[in-house]
C-alpha cells in the first residue's frame, strides 16, 4: 500500500497533526508527508489519500481568509496554495482510491461547518472512494496550542485507517 498525506497550515497546528497521522500510517505503511502547495496532483499510484487543512470561515481556506490571517491574526506565514487551490488541479481517478479528509478547528466557540467536508465533497466529485468519515482536531484560538492529546489522537487514527484500507 502507497499513502499520501496532503496538508496546510498557517501556524503549524495542521503540520503537527498531519505529522502524527503519518507516523500512524507508517507504522503499517510507507507514506509520504506533503503540504499542498508540494503535493503532486496526479494520485492515481497512490492507495490512500490522505487531506487536511485548517478550518476558515466554516470551509476551507481561501486566500482572502489566509490574507486575513497574515494581516489580523500575525500569522507566521504565506501559504501561496492551500488544499483548496490544490484540489482545483487533482485529476480525476478512475478507480476508487481511498481519500479521507481531517481538518484543525478551534475547541470554543464550536463553530459550524468544516474545511474536511469540504474536502471530501471535493474528492467524491473526482472519484475518490470518500466513504470513510472525516476527522476534526482542535486547537485553543486561531494560533493554537492543539488541545492535549490530539497528537495522540492522530497518531492512533492514522494507525486505524491503514489497517482498515490494508484490510479492504
Ligand atoms: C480567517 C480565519 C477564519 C477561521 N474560521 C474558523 C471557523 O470558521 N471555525 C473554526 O473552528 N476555526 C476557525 N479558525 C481557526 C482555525 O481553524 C485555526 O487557526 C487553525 O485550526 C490553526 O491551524 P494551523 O496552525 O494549521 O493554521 C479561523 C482562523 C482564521 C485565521
Amino acid at each position: 500500500m502507497r499513502a499520501i498525506v496532503v496538508y496546510e497550515s498557517l501556524w503549524g497546528n495542521t503540520e503537527q497533526v498531519a505529522r502524527a497521522i503519518a507516523d500512524g500510517l507508517e507504522a503499517i505503511a510507507p507514506v509520504e508527508l506533503v503540504s499542498a502547495d508540494a503535493a503532486p496532483t496526479q494520485l492515481e499510484a497512490y492507495d490512500l489519500v490522505v487531506v487536511g487543512g485548517p478550518t476558515h470561515a466554516f470551509s476551507m481556506s481561501r486566500p482572502s481568509t489566509r490574507e486575513t490571517a497574515v494581516q489580523t491574526q500575525n500569522a507566521p506565514r504565506v501559504v501561496e496554495r492551500g488544499i483548496r487551490e490544490w484540489l482545483d488541479d487533482v485529476t480525476a481517478v478512475f478507480h476508487p482510491i481511498t481519500a479521507v479528509t481531517f481538518d484543525t478547528k478551534v475547541e470554543s466557540p464550536r463553530l459550524p461547518g468544516s474545511a474536511a467536508k469540504a474536502a471530501r465533497h471535493d474528492l467524491r466529485a473526482r472519484g475518490f472512494d470518500v466513504s470513510i468519515s472525516s476527522e476534526t482536531f482542535r486547537v485553543h484560538g486561531y494560533e493554537g496550542p492543539l488541545v492535549d492529546g490530539e497528537l495522540a489522537r492522530a497518531e492512533q487514527w492514522g494507525r486505524t485507517l491503514a489497517s482498515t484500507v490494508v484490510a479492504h
